[in-house]
């Protein structure tokens, strides 16, 4: 049993690799803005817009806020352990190999399924933009398989969906339907992985700028258009305007949409040994963009719902483009410079994820869990080749049978599980002496604070919307029973937390990151808890027929009690 926890001493020079250490305080900035801001915002709001409405902007606020303190955890480990491998590492410090390797497998559905959703909405606007000027790419070659399978069945009013499935050639009784855009932008990303990271940071910092532009001039031409009056919609069914129309439980419906636009910040930190001062750059870049990102967003979901009524964005992939249409702001010349540059800030999401990947498995083959030629660096180019290539077949593969938004919870499940195993990795670490120049986590007890917040926020809640809580225990409700259960094992969970910081006075901001992101897992439903268990299964056999034998510390141990 022992040996399944058995974790990793680092120290200052731990795995010092071969990689080009090149990169400063804002290409940090950049490269953590790149992988923020992408298909979360130029795409999934739509949806998230529709399920929450305005009062969607709450869940911005809930994400940022558990992303934030999160990020406060990422950067503590960061500063402690300035190697490649991001909360994988991390875990292996604090939980030991088995949470290490759960957390590892975990990061591939944040990275490279991550990569597949990408890669399908950058398709979306590609295809949208080709549309506009002139160029029609046959819808069968547009989208996947399953989506437009899925929209004949359901006898969606999505018309490129459907005609996708009934004009597509048949080869051998199967209809040939794939993603064309989807795959290409996927191989060209792989090979400018493959090419160095010094080449992919100038490529980088370039549409960075160009996706703020255009991100900021969505705000500045919308803002004038703004009619406060959609905020505030008649829910269905009522005349009373209301923030929420679908209430609470609607808002958190759209937390794997809302929740994905936040991924990102974390992926810096897979950088760290190619930052030329990880122990500071890293947790200043890491806040510094999530920062940036979480007033962006708030900003634009007022200016969005402000502009066109929130039921207007049933099934919008595109919703930032959308309200220059002809059908709301009309105005052509707007529509046509976001689509075209959405295809850039999205492209940037593409190359951030698909660097870190690789050089997560190349952590993990140092530690012996993964074969040694996931560590093979490139003797010129300096990156992780052979799991670069790797990475592109895994994205590429599942972008032939998988769909948007199976990808998009999968995702979101799989990082919401990695940043919880890191704020609870940050309550146990040792505490650690002060290093000038260094991020240093503030130390706050938390062992009257934590019960306070928590059962005062309950108390709050239960005075402020006494209907929730007097509904509470009724699970059997088709609209929101899922929810309210969840709602429930996480109070929970958070009084047995409140015990155990007034028991063991656990810190304070690590406490907040874990509890606010257990209660984004509250938004997912049964059929991700089960997505989810089936890819752990899967990782766990992995782990016991190959990591658990292989590990270097198991082979260091054996050395030393043959
Ligand atoms: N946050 C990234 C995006 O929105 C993953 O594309």
């Amino acid at each position: 049993m022992n040996s399944l926890f058995r974790r990793k001493h680092y120290t200052e020079n731990s795995d010092k690799g071969q990689l080009n250490r090149v990169l400063g305080t804002w290409d940090i900035v950049f490269f953590g803005i790149a992988a923020i801001i992408g298909a979360g915002s130029f795409s999934s709001l739509g949806e998230a817009i529709f399920r929450g409405g305005p009062g969607v902007i709450i869940l911005y606020l809930i994400c940022g806020f558990a992303c934030a303190f999160t990020a406060l955890c990422y950067a503590e480990f960061a500063s402690r352990i300035p190697t490649a491998g991001s909360a994988y590492t991390y875990a292996y410090a604090s939980f030991g190999e088995l949470i290490a390797w759960v957390i590892g497998w975990a990061l591939i559905m944040e990275y490279s399924f991550g990569n597949i959703y990408v890669a399908f909405s950058w398709s979306d606007y590609f295809t949208s933009f080709m549309e506009r000027i002139g160029i029609h790419i046959p819808d069968f070659l547009t989208c996947s398989y399953t989506e437009a399978k899925k929209a004949f069945l359901n006898q969606s009013t999505n018309a490129e969906l459907v005609n996708a499935w009934t004009s597509a050639p048949v080869v051998g009784g199967l209809k040939i339907i794939l993603d064309i855009p989807a795959l290409i932008i996927n191989g060209l990303i792989t090979w400018l992985c493959y090419q160095g990271i010094k080449e992919s940071k100038n490529f980088n910092n370039f549409f960075v700028i160009l996706k703020l532009f255009v991100i900021l001039l969505v705000i500045a031409v919308g803002i004038g258009f703004v009619n406060t009056g959609n905020w505030f919609p008649k829910a269905p069914g009522s005349d009373v305007g209301m923030f929420m129309p679908n209430g609470f439980a609607g808002v958190m419906s759209a937390v794997s949409g809302v929740f994905f636009a936040y991924i990102g910040f974390d992926a810096i930190s897979v950088l760290s040994e190619e930052t030329k001062n990880p122990q500071r750059d890293l947790p200043r870049g890491m806040l510094i963009s999530l920062a940036l990102c979480t007033v962006i967003y708030i900003v634009l979901t007022l200016v969005l719902t402000g502009v066109v009524d929130y039921k207007k964005f049933d099934g919008i992939g595109d919703p930032l483009s959308f309200i220059f249409d002809s059908s709301n702001l009309n105005i052509p010349w707007m529509e046509f410079i976001v689509s075209l540059i959405a295809i850039v800030a999205i492209t940037t999401v593409l190359l951030v994820f698909q660097m870190g990947q690789p050089r997560i498995w190349m952590a993990m083959s140092r530690d012996g869990l993964l074969p040694k030629k996931f560590q093979e660096v490139h003797s010129k180019n300096k990156v992780p080749s052979f799991a670069t290539i790797v990475t592109g077949f895994v994205v590429g593969v599942p972008i032939l049978f998988t769909d948007k938004s199976f990808i998009l919870d999968f995702t979101s499940i799989g990082t919401i599980f990695a940043f919880v195993l890191v704020c609870g990795g940050v309550l146990l670490l040792p505490n650690k002496e002060k290093i000038k120049g260094r991020f240093h986590l503030p130390y706050i007890n938390g062992k009257y604070f934590f019960p306070l917040i928590f059962i005062g926020g309950l108390v709050f809640f239960y005075f402020y919307q006494p209907d929730f809580f007097r509904q509470l225990t009724n699970i059997n409700d088709p609209k929101e029973g899922e929810f309210r259960l969840a709602i429930l094992v996480y109070i929970a969970v958070n009084l047995v937390l409140c015990l155990l910081t007034f028991i063991k006075n656990l810190s304070l901001i690590p406490l907040i990151g874990l509890s606010s992101c257990l209660y984004l897992l509250t938004g997912m439903s049964h059929e991700n808890w089960f997505w989810f268990g089936v890819w752990f299964a899967i990782g766990l056999v992995i782990y016991f027929l190959y990591g658990y034998r292989n590990s270097k510390l198991n082979r260091e141990f054996k050395k030393v009690n043959p």
